[in-house]
């Protein structure tokens, strides 16, 4: 069984359709070891409660500085031995040490078709407002691996989502979420779990069993 650990800085839903689908079976070999939010009030910890699953909360603001919060948020990590740690909208920047340590077993949804959209400045809603303001017929969502450079790490899935004439921000990342993030997460979590992809000089190769 492959121990994973989700970590969440908001409302959780990637949180909870990965809870399901394990749940659900639809994703196996794993077991859900903790959930590590950035924030003592989000939901999250909720969800993580009612699926029985340990969770905890540690924030930049809680440490003198970044140097000390990096340390103590590694050793939260460490503490859940995971194999897999999951960034299911998470705001807070993975510290060096955790992706050397963690190399090619951490990864992330990011709500574009990475390349456009992503890297510095590019979270959460702003994503679509900018998708929105560039005009762009179709977005998406992508789920990768972490590495040093923001939403640069080897590429798992995408998937292509439509933008409608009378979109808002809020009806497309609503779309985004509902047609590509919920499933694209939990199946690349199945893949990795069941052995079916690997990162062969910096890509993405599927294994085909
Ligand atoms: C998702 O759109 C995720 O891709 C983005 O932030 C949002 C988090 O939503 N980075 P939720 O907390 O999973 O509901």
């Amino acid at each position: 069984m492959l121990r994973v650990v989700v970590l969440v800085s908001g409302g959780g839903t990637n949180l909870q359709a990965i809870i399901d689908a394990v749940a659900a079976g639809t994703i196996s070999n794993v077991e859900l070891v903790g959930v590590i939010s950035n924030n003592k009030t989000v939901k999250s910890l909720e969800r993580a409660k009612v699926a029985g699953i340990p969770a905890v909360s540690v924030s930049p603001k809680d440490y003198e500085n970044r140097a000390v919060f990096n340390e103590a948020f590694l050793q939260k990590v460490d503490e859940f031995q995971p194999d897999l740690i999951v960034l299911a909208g998470f705001l807070v920047a993975i510290p060096e040490a955790m992706v050397c340590k963690y190399s090619n077993r951490i990864i992330n949804i990011h709500p574009s078709l990475i390349p456009s959209f992503c890297g510095v400045g590019y979270y959460g809603l702003k994503v679509h407002e900018k998708a929105l303001e560039r005009g762009v017929k179709v977005t998406g969502a992508t789920v990768h691996f972490v590495t040093e450079g923001m939403d640069e790490g080897p590429i798992i899935a995408q998937k292509a989502v439509a933008v409608l004439e009378d979109d808002t921000a809020e009806s497309l990342q609503l779309r985004v979420m509902e047609q590509a993030e919920w499933h694209l997460l939990p199946q690349a979590i199945d893949d990795i779990a069941n052995g079916r992809i690997a990162v062969v000089d910096g890509s993405v190769k599927r294994i085909h069993q």
